[in-house]
């Protein structure tokens, strides 16, 4: 089983280039089922959960071809399947964005209930209730939901909560449906809004992505999609952590920065400089760390795929960060490997309070979900000594070769065999 090994002390230089973004890659993966035609994404990154959503896609009846960052995904002579079995759902929740495409598409869907993750519970009720508003019959049965409509028809859908894959699905199922939809207290994610600008490139009309209200005019038919995915903004938040941990200077090259707002905001309160120089991103720190406390929340709050990062960094600063995590209930899972580490962490129901301290010192640690990973990763980069990352799958499922894109900036980071049990 391979692990990451983290020898901690190396100020960071050089570039990184940062890749296509998972969370957008996944629903437009989802939406080349909306139409017969053979699509093509670009800037894909290489990803253990793109190639679970792929995987899928050959099951429902596609073929799925995979070229350096290219995929292509056309239909197979065998014809649609309309099933996502439970084996495939279950490495990736993600796989629940093909119910709305194929409810739309096909009029049919039989799709496996994800159950609860390392995060929390993650129902996807709002999913299933917007499709209802769209005219599905929804049952559950055996642990899959089955969905049933003869064609979908366009409704006001009011999200209780706002939800970024239940946003996406409805505005993929919408996009096939018979008239207008008006999707209200919709996700404002930059991935909802990359998914609007590429259904309307298949000739969807969708308007508003990105904000709370969401119009989307349904068509008949749709075309293949060929798009370029936008770059990963958790991916470019996790390098900016890295230097903050580290210290030193990189460049990022292509880090969506005004996606990245409320990361750039509250990473220079706590003294990395960050700087835009044409199309690059200059990422440095020299002086201390100082300690910032953080909420997360919805787009445009601080997101909460960046709060175990900046957890990881706040560990070394001055003072004292009080971090609440306000989108899942089980998000602190990175909290008593940090401890490993040396941290000191205290957790009073959905805070945590990271009293900084002078040194971390490197152990062997198990990740827990994707980003708990990366930050285990991040205390690595400063802990004195060797942290050994277990578990390094998870790392896989979002961050494309951590350690080479790392070891690229002198930090002394290594993919190796461990021995023993995962
Ligand atoms: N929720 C419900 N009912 C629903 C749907 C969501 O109660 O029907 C709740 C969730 O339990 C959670 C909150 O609403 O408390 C927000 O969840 P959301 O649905 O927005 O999350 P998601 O769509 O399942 C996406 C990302 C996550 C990211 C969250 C929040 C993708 C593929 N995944 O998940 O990314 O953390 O939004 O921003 O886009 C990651 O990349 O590591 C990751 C977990």
């Amino acid at each position: 089983m391979d692990a990451i090994r983290v020898r901690g002390g190396n100020r960071l230089k050089g570039r990184i280039v940062v890749g296509g973004a998972k969370n957008a890659a996944l629903p437009l993966l989802a939406a080349t089922l909306l139409s017969d035609g053979e699509s093509r994404l670009r800037n894909v990154p290489r990803l253990r959960d793109v190639g679970t959503l792929g995987a899928l896609l050959e099951v429902l009846g596609r073929v799925v071809t995979i070229d350096k960052d290219t995929v292509t995904v056309g239909l197979s002579s065998e014809g649609s399947g309309v099933e996502a079995p439970y084996d495939l759902v279950r490495q990736m929740r993600a796989s629940v964005l093909v119910l709305g495409p194929l409810v739309a598409r096909f009029g049919n869907a039989k799709v496996s209930l994800p159950g609860g993750c390392a995060i929390g519970a993650r129902p996807i009720d709002q999913h299933l209730k917007g499709l209802e508003c769209l005219g599905a019959r929804i049952s559950v049965e055996h642990g899959y939901v089955l969905a049933e409509a003869n064609r979908l028809v366009g409704a006001e859908i009011v999200f209780d909560l706002p939800t970024v894959t239940g946003t996406e699905n409805l505005m993929m199922a919408a996009a096939l449906a018979k008239g207008r939809s008006t999707l209200v207290n919709c996700a404002r994610e930059p991935e909802v809004e990359e998914l609007g600008r590429a259904l309307n490139k298949m000739g969807a009309r969708v308007s508003g992505a990105g904000t709370a209200v969401i119009h989307v005019d349904g068509s008949d038919e749709l075309l293949p999609l060929d798009h370029a995915v936008m770059p990963d903004r958790i991916e470019a938040g996790t390098f900016m952590a890295a230097v903050g941990a580290a210290g030193g200077e990189i460049i990022l090259d292509g880090a969506p920065l005004e996606e990245l707002e409320p990361v750039v905001a509250k990473f220079r309160q706590a003294g990395v400089e960050i700087e835009r120089h044409g199309s690059d991103i200059t990422i440095g720190r020299h002086g201390p760390l100082k300690s910032v406390d953080a909420t997360t929340a919805p787009h445009p709050g601080f997101p909460t795929d960046m709060q175990a990062q900046l957890m990881a960094m706040m560990c070394r600063a001055e003072g004292r960060a009080v971090l609440t995590e306000t989108i899942f209930e089980n998000r602190f899972m990175h909290v008593p490997e940090l401890q490993r580490m040396g941290a000191r962490i205290e957790i009073r129901h959905n805070t945590a309070l990271v009293e900084g301290v002078l040194g971390l010192s490197g152990a062997a640690v198990m990740a827990t979900d994707l980003r708990a990973s990366a930050s285990l990763v991040v205390a690595g980069l400063v802990a004195e000594g060797d942290t050994l990352v277990r578990r390094v799958y998870h790392l896989d499922r979002g961050y494309e070769t951590i350690e080479k894109k790392l070891g690229g900036v002198g930090a002394d980071v290594k993919r190796v065999r461990a021995e023993g049990n995962p």
